[in-house]
């Protein structure tokens, strides 16, 4: 692997904007967990419209959870300004929130001005509708369904929300043949159906699906309908979105679908602060998912370290269920464990590690179970 390129200023320009869903109550704060809404800011949305590669004369694009438009416009105002045009570009954009239709529908006619000035016949259709009601009848072909619009692009920022396993929306989804347990799975999984075949898709999503056993799935899924091209980090949790209180690790794709899988793809990070440097790396597909791992995991390999670490970690072969072990990540609350706690080690107990805010760290020993 080698670093392919630092170049400076690819997520640049202006500072991202507070945004517009910045709770002004506890209510609006409420609504914007629900519905999972954290506007993308400009440079964010100016960086992922720049990941599209391919050149299409109509350019049907879906935005799913459009908010106010942030990423459709982006993408317009790139085509607009490139030296080769599309002729065409139409626009389906799909937003629950009613409260968003009015800047969406403004946002989206400021791109058809821009289109018309660059002779780019425009079209858009903003659908205030839940996307997900809305595209399982097209993906499943449901009888009586109107016939499915096609899509040669796709550009999102999804909501992000767990589904509990016997939610509505989960039946639905599983309905189409989706497994997923986080509503952003649920609108890539509808989109990787949408599109046709040698669309492209450039998402911004929470980095979970990349590892673990809820999003197995989803991973197998998705990598075998799309080829990965590109995967953006952010070093921070919080950087892309700093208006808003993100605490995910998100991460940025770009994808085609049905291509093959290519040799290399890109694996680039930034801090996520306006105007950061991006350090861009090509990376052997197989480095990021190995054809041998039956989990399907999406390695991010950022740099030299993780990637000796990563070389370090591969050459572990036993699994901890085959050395016996378990490990429990959830936190442990000790007032509701009194009898598995001991003050002292006992044969078969491990060691406990409590951090308390602004006190030392206390060390107890439970047994193992
Ligand atoms: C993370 S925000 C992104 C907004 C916008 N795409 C952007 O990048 O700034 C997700 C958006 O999806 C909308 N949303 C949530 N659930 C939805 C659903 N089931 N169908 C359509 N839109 C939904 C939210 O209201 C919110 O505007």
């Amino acid at each position: 692997m080698t670093i392919a390129a630092i170049h400076p200023n690819v997520i640049a320009g202006e500072t991202p904007t507070l945004s517009p869903f910045a709770p002004a109550s506890l209510s609006d704060l409420d609504k914007q967990h629900e519905l999972g809404q954290f506007l993308t800011p400009n440079p964010v949305a100016e960086f992922m419209a720049s990941l599209f590669e391919i050149y299409r004369s109509e350019v049907h694009l879906l935005d799913a959870g459009a908010g106010a438009g942030a990423l459709s416009a982006a993408l317009v105002g790139r085509l607009c300004h490139q030296p080769r045009k599309p002729k065409r570009i139409s626009i389906t954009a799909y937003e629950i929130d009613a409260a968003q239709i009015k800047p969406l529908r403004a946002r989206l006619d400021g791109c058809r001005r821009e289109c018309e000035r660059v002779g780019i016949l425009f079209s858009a259709t903003v659908l205030n509708e839940d996307f997900i009601t809305a595209a399982v009848p097209m993906v499943r072909g449901d009888l009586f369904t109107s016939e499915s619009p096609r899509f040669n692009t796709a550009i999102i920022n999804p909501p992000y929300r767990k589904i509990s396993s016997d939610s509505s929306t989960r039946l639905l989804l599983r309905s189409a043949g989706i497994e997923a347990s986080n509503l952003y799975a649920g609108f890539v999984a509808l989109i990787t159906r949408l599109l046709d075949k040698g669309g492209e898709l450039v998402a911004i999503t929470p980095r979970s699906f990349c590892n673990g056993p809820y999003f197995k799935p989803f991973r197998e899924d998705f990598l075998e309908a799309m080829s990965l091209r590109r995967l953006h980090v952010f070093e921070s949790r919080s950087a892309a979105f700093s208006g808003d209180a993100v605490l995910q690790e998100n991460i940025i794709f770009h994808a085609v679908k049905g291509a093959s899988k290519p040799e290399q793809v890109i694996i680039s990070s930034s801090s996520g602060a306006s105007g950061s440097p991006v350090a861009e790396r090509e990376v052997e597909y197989r480095e990021v998912v190995s054809p041998d791992d039956a989990e399907q995991f999406i390695h991010l390999v950022e740099g030299d370290t993780q990637d000796s670490a990563r070389a370090v970690m591969g050459r572990l072969s036993a699994s901890l269920p085959k050395l016996g072990l378990f490990v429990s990540t959830g936190r442990v609350v000790d007032f509701r464990a009194k009898e598995f706690l001991r003050q002292q080690p006992e044969r078969d107990t491990a060691r406990s590690e409590e951090r308390r805010v602004g006190k030392e760290c206390r060390s107890r020993w439970s047994p193992y179970h």
